[in-house]
């Protein structure tokens, strides 16, 4: 099957040449929620139309995907398409409202409620179909311009979201039922993961480019934990999707497979050897030399049956409130970081592979963040990770 023969040709394939494990003449660069409320233009969009109304209409979804493209011409390497984690929970059945924050009325209290307030089978082209007409609509108006990323929530951090009925400080009702349930808690993980899988799935056939998986709670398990819940959800949605694209004959590298698990740093190698993702992304709480010992073959085993390619990441996001000298001293910091970890013949051969980087912030750009400071932060990406300037 050729997906790409529907769609304009890609004039930049850098960032798909870094997520393939290629190291390239600098970091191709993306930031998570690229398209958000910094930009005033999205805030225009806003005025007028709800958050899932954005989501929902192909045409809104693709004119605020783009909108950061436009902005930032020539300085990102990839779009990620305008939705929400949370449409997840909402396909199966859940209630969801973005007030600012989001909130769901009627969360699960305990498992007796899956029957009754998740449905039992989930058409996933008919309730998500959305998504699939904007990321193609979007592939077509990006020209080629730019690779097009698609993604979905991790089933923790769904999980922790339909229990808890919004964000949380403390995570206790979700914990609770790890704790209190955890044979439910892993057959309901599994249970979303199946959403997700088929979610990604007609993500990659409606022409994304690249897949993430945001994990945006792991920071709230135990090593532990993690592994006994989050990971075996993230594997299945990995499995499932890798075996997908193959019965249409898609090479599993062709559409790389992106993991951010926030804050699961005590785990990574244990997510490059079994979560059987292409590339970790990587918060600002670990060193990139760190991270790229952790996941080389040589602490996760030759034999390992999937290798991580790249990495990405990893700029704390409130670098960006910092001022001008702060954005590039911590920008080169960084890029001096991840290219050591390239450039530097011992320390590389140390480390191992992957000697791939996707730069981007280690968590999603905020609300407050003036977008001239966000053009000067890809533009210190660009000089600082280039092969040509000197560290
Ligand atoms: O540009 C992009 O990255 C694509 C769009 C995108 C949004 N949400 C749009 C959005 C992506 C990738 C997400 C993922 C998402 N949503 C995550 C994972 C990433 C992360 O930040 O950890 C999570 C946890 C959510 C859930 C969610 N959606 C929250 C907590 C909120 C409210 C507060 C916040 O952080 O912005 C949302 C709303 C949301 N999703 C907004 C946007 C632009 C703002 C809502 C608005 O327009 O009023």
């Amino acid at each position: 099957m050729d997906l790409d023969a529907k769609f304009p040709a890609l004039k930049n394939d850098l960032i798909l040449r870094a997520a393939r494990g290629e190291e390239t003449e600098r970091a191709p660069v993306w930031v998570m929620r690229q398209a958000g409320r910094y930009l005033p233009e999205f805030q225009e969009v806003r005025k007028k139309h709800e958050f899932f109304e954005v989501c929902r209409t192909p045409e809104l979804a693709t004119e605020v995907t783009l909108q950061p493209i436009r902005r930032y011409k020539g300085l990102l390497d990839a779009a990620i398409i305008f939705c929400d984690i949370l449409v997840v929970p909402q396909a199966m059945g859940m209630e969801v409202l973005m007030n600012p924050g989001p909130s769901f009325p009627d969360p699960l209290c305990t498992p007796s409620d899956i029957p009754t307030k998740l449905k039992s089978k989930i058409d996933v082209k008919k309730e998500l179909g959305y998504v699939f007409d904007a990321i193609s609509m979007t592939r077509k108006a990006l020209e080629g311009e730019v690779a097009l990323i698609g993604f979905c929530g991790a089933p923790w951090t769904l999980f922790a979201y339909m229990i808890e009925g919004g964000g949380s400080k403390s995570f206790t009702k979700a914990k609770t039922w790890l704790y209190k349930y955890p044979q439910e808690s892993k057959e309901l993980l599994l249970r979303i993961a199946d959403v997700c899988a088929d979610f990604l799935i007609g993500q990659a056939l409606a022409g994304a480019q690249l897949l993430q998986v945001f994990d945006s709670w792991a920071s709230e398990l135990s090593p532990h934990s993690f592994q006994a819940f989050s990971l075996p959800s993230l594997k299945h949605i990995s499995t499932r999707l890798r075996a997908a694209l193959a019965l249409r004959g898609l090479p599993s590298t062709k559409i790389p497979l992106i993991l951010f698990a926030k804050g699961a740093n005590a785990s990574l190698s244990v997510l490059a050897r079994e979560a059987g993702y292409d590339v970790l992304g990587l918060d600002w709480c670990i060193d990139p030399l760190d991270a790229r010992k952790a996941v080389s073959p040589s602490v996760i085993g030759d034999d390992s049956q999937q290798q991580v390619t790249a990495l990405q990441g990893n700029l704390d996001p409130d670098v960006l409130y910092g001022g001008r000298e702060a954005i590039e001293r911590e920008v080169k910091r960084m890029c001096t970081s991840f290219r050591a970890s390239i450039d530097d013949k011992d320390e590389n051969e140390k480390a191992g592979p992957p000697r791939a980087w996707i730069a981007n912030l280690g968590h999603g750009i905020t609300p407050g963040v003036d977008p001239e400071d966000m053009r000067f932060f890809l533009e210190c990406v660009h000089k600082y990770s280039s092969k040509d300037t000197q560290l």
